[in-house]
């Protein structure tokens, strides 16, 4: 399974032939390699309906043909924008044939906002587990930093956590550092920071903080294989 980073909270996993995009913000994402018109996806897993997560999956996923995996109410939202859907909720999962995917809790908001200047409800936030080949990956979506971390990582023992370390609107370097001592992920990424100027944060300082020494930068475009 080859894993990837796109900036922001950008990973596209690439497993079972075929390529999945979790949280799809191309246009407007200043430090992605990606190109929204270019891009594929067989796939896109979204954590929540914020628009620096929604980002371009309905372009991606109209052109493309793309299911779009998602908590329920979000994926009613987009399905009415005619994209192909399958909704879940927190603590469900579902074995597809690119494999599996779990929603768990994220302590954030969810709210889409229109050009109308109308918030759409979403839905509750997520995080995502994701496995397949033996392998789980978890992508904590936007969250504060919550003690059942733990017992995600008890109950799914974690190759890979991608975990946001802007601060403001997530937990930051301190906070995600904790996290990723509770999740016990064999290797952790940092996500969600230096887009926009309150998230900024220097990753290798957050490399720094990790007690296991199991931290890894990946820039945009950068790839691991597990
Ligand atoms: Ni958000
Ligand atoms: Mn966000």
């Amino acid at each position: 399974m080859k894993i990837s980073y796109h900036g922001h909270s950008v990973v596209q996993i690439n497993t079972n032939g075929k390529t999945i995009l979790i949280d799809p913000f191309i246009t407007g994402n200043s430090l992605t390699d990606l190109k929204a018109e270019e891009v594929h996806a067989d796939v896109i897993v979204l954590t929540h309906g914020h628009n620096d997560h929604v980002g371009d999956t309905v372009a991606i996923a109209k052109r493309c043909g793309s299911l779009v995996v998602a908590n329920a109410d979000l994926t009613t939202y987009l399905s009415w924008q005619g994209v192909e859907t399958h909704g879940m909720n927190i603590g469900g999962a579902c074995h597809f044939d690119f494999g599996t995917v779990k929603l768990t809790q994220a302590f954030h908001g969810s709210g889409y906002a229109t050009h109308n200047n109308e918030i759409i409800y979403c839905g509750m936030p997520t995080g995502v587990l994701f496995s397949s080949e033996g392998k789980t990956i978890y992508h904590a979506g936007d969250t504060g930093l919550f003690s059942d971390m733990k017992l995600i990582g008890e109950r799914h023992p974690i190759d890979v956590a991608f975990l946001p370390i802007g601060d403001n609107f997530t937990m930051g370097p301190e906070d995600a550092a904790y996290a990723a001592k509770l999740l016990q992920a064999k290797t952790v990424v940092p996500i969600h920071y230096n887009t926009f100027p309150p998230i900024k944060q220097n990753p290798n300082l957050f490399i720094e903080l990790l007690e296991e020494k199991n931290g890894k930068v990946l820039n945009p475009g950068e790839a691991i294989e597990i």
